[in-house]
């Protein structure tokens, strides 16, 4: 499959393409990202390269770092599904109003309340937390050049009243064990991590080769968790916009509201893309459109 021309066709086909949406600004430091940053990497099980426009730059990740602490949690502790389930929420990704009836227990773990949960069960199991999931990241991707914006992650707390929310409900509902203070600090460097679309398709390559790292071959996960993991990226990775996303695109993949999008076909390639402006769901409106368009020029996809 000649990757490389398809990507130059999305390139050329998006180029004038009309945005309805917003940069996220409720986290103020995202709202400085230029709008119309467009780049795309996909990486292919051949260790092969393809890529367009800034796919070399920087950007935050935020919910996409929620597919990172699941499966270190998953490497520390096996026993983590009585705390955070494996439901679509069919709901925002910063919703309060299933927790109440559900007895705080978050519907998946990539919104935000399942994600603080596994802050929450990170923090339990890590001596070091932060610094051992910066490590982990930059082993899954086989680079060091990977770090947490601080300034991102400070923005975040200053004006994180619902993650403060989430995770004291969840508190008094006993499904957080750790203080609320240290969670919410670990959550918002996760979610500042800095990553490049290059980056990101390689740190994802685990989840398209059954649980190893491309190259070396070395075993992160059973082949059994990495299946899970892909299960809940296709049924739970772009909230109350799962179904549009595997409808339009086909594949299991995670957002996150600085506008990365990441993709993965299974024993093929994972694909990365950022385009900050958003749509309504808080996912990138570009991003998911280059996707779309990937899986119809290559006819395949996991369906
Ligand atoms: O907790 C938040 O609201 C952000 N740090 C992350 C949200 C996010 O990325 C949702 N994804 N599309």
């Amino acid at each position: 499959m000649d990757y490389q021309a398809l990507l130059n066709i999305i390139e050329k086909d998006l180029e004038s393409f009309d945005h309805q949406g917003k940069v996220a600004s409720y986290i103020p430091e995202l709202a400085f990202v230029s709008p119309n940053k467009f780049g795309m990497h996909l990486h292919c099980i051949n260790g092969k390269d393809y890529f367009i426009g800034d796919s070399e730059e920087k950007f935050s990740i935020q919910s996409i770092s929620k597919v990172f602490t699941l499966t270190l949690a998953k490497k520390h502790k096996s026993k983590i599904w009585d705390r955070v389930d494996v439901e679509p929420s069919g709901n925002p990704f910063n919703s309060l109003i299933q927790l109440e009836k559900e007895k705080g227990v978050p519907r998946n773990p990539f919104i935000n309340s399942g994600a603080l949960v596994i802050a929450d069960i990170l923090i339990s199991c890590l001596e070091n937390p932060k610094e051992e999931l910066l490590a982990f990241v930059r082993y899954l991707a086989q680079d060091h050049d990977i770090y947490y914006d601080e300034k991102v992650a400070a923005s975040e707390k200053s004006k994180g009243y619902r993650n403060i929310a989430l995770v004291n409900y969840m508190k008094s509902l006993g499904n957080i064990n750790n203080d609320a203070d240290d969670i919410l600090d670990f959550y918002f460097h996760q979610c500042s991590l800095a990553m490049s679309c290059s980056q990101l398709s390689k740190a994802f390559m685990v989840f398209a080769n059954e649980g190893k790292i491309i190259g070396t071959q070395e075993r992160v996960l059973k082949t059994k968790s990495i299946k899970r993991i892909n299960a809940i990226m296709q049924t739970c990775g772009f909230y109350d916009e799962a179904g549009e996303f595997s409808f339009r695109v086909g594949l299991p993949g995670k957002s996150g509201v600085g506008g990365g999008i990441v993709a993965i076909h299974p024993h093929q390639y994972a694909v990365a893309v950022w385009s900050p402006k958003l749509n309504a769901h808080g996912n990138s409106e570009k991003g998911m459109r280059a996707l779309e368009e990937l899986t119809s020029l290559t006819g395949l996809s996991i369906f």
